[in-house]
């Protein structure tokens, strides 16, 4: 991958940012909610508005508030620790690093990080995020506005496979697999299953099973462990660089010589203009 436009200083800072979050994620085996942060800071995307997306603002109070964010103040809190250390880092960038430093230390999947995010201070309206009680129409909703795909909804699904839900944040209770800190496909195998004591399954869980689209995703997932994690990988870093273009040296380059050329062209015509 060719290198991205941030400065060498920049690049060193996130390296040890991610070797900090690294450390923080193990030692207060906060995973599940780092990851649920990097997502529903990144799921309010709107591809048609080009509003939303990971651009830090799930840090403004405002956002913070809406009822589907309720706990992930723990998280913001958590990262602060190393903002404070590193603090040109943008919240953009420290999120989304967050969230693939969980998936890395928990076993899963290595995912390309590109930074460069920038923040915003405009948070998008309330109601982006999906409801867990509704179906598969309200799931393709939500993600086609973000530009993501069927196979996306179901991969990224997978990222169920860490943590719980809690009753007094979301009203549901209980992890979905029976070690939710380690990052695997066992989530795919017990929507298989169906119903089993103490594990939970969302309404928007249960739909990737009945909808024919969706569980041909779900039936590959749970019999081939390497077929998630690769598209896992991926369907993760497109969510995390919503609206983001990561420009690389190659494109500034190509930018530059473009103006360049632009304002060669202008001196010229304007010389011949003013000749007398
Ligand atoms: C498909 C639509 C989704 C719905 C409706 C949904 C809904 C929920 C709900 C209700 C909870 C419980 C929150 C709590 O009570 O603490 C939760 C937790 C979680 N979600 Fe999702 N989610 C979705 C997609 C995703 C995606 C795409 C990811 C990541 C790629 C993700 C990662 C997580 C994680 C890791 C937790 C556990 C957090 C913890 O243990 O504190 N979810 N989700």
């Amino acid at each position: 991958m060719a290198a991205p436009v941030v400065d060498a200083e920049y690049l060193k800072e996130i390296e040890k940012a991610r070797r900090d979050l690294r450390a923080l994620i193990s030692s207060k085996n906060c995973a599940p909610i780092m990851l649920r942060l990097a997502w529903h800071d990144a799921g309010t995307y709107d591809a048609k508005k080009k509003t939303g997306g990971p651009n830090g603002s799930i840090s403004n109070e405002e956002e913070l508030k809406h009822s589907a964010n309720n706990g992930l103040k723990i998280a913001v809190d958590l990262c602060e620790e190393v903002k404070a250390k590193y603090p040109k880092i943008t919240y953009a960038d420290l999120y989304q690093l967050a969230g693939v430093v969980a998936v890395e230390v928990t076993g899963g999947p290595t995912i390309d990080f590109v930074p460069g995010r920038k923040d915003s201070s405009e948070s998008p309206e309330e109601g982006r995020l999906p409801d867990a009680k509704q179906g598969s129409l309200h799931l393709r909703d939500v993600f086609y506005r973000m530009g993501l795909t069927n196979k996306d909804i179901v991969a990224l699904s997978g990222g169920h496979t860490l943590g719980r839900a809690h009753q007094d944040r979301s009203g549901f209770d209980g992890p979905w697999t029976s070690n939710p800190l380690k990052f695997d496909n066992s989530y795919f195998k017990e929507l298989l299953k169906g119903d089993s004591q103490g594990l939970l399954k969302l309404p928007t869980d249960k739909v990737l099973v009945e909808d024919p689209e969706f569980c041909r995703y779900v039936e590959l997932y749970a019999k081939d462990e390497d077929a998630f994690f690769e598209d896992y990988a991926a369907s993760h870093k497109k969510l995390s660089e919503l609206g983001f273009t990561p420009q690389t040296k190659g494109s500034a380059r190509l930018v530059q010589s473009v103006f360049g050329m632009i304002v060669v062209v202008a001196a010229l015509l304007l010389s011949f203009l003013y000749e007398d």
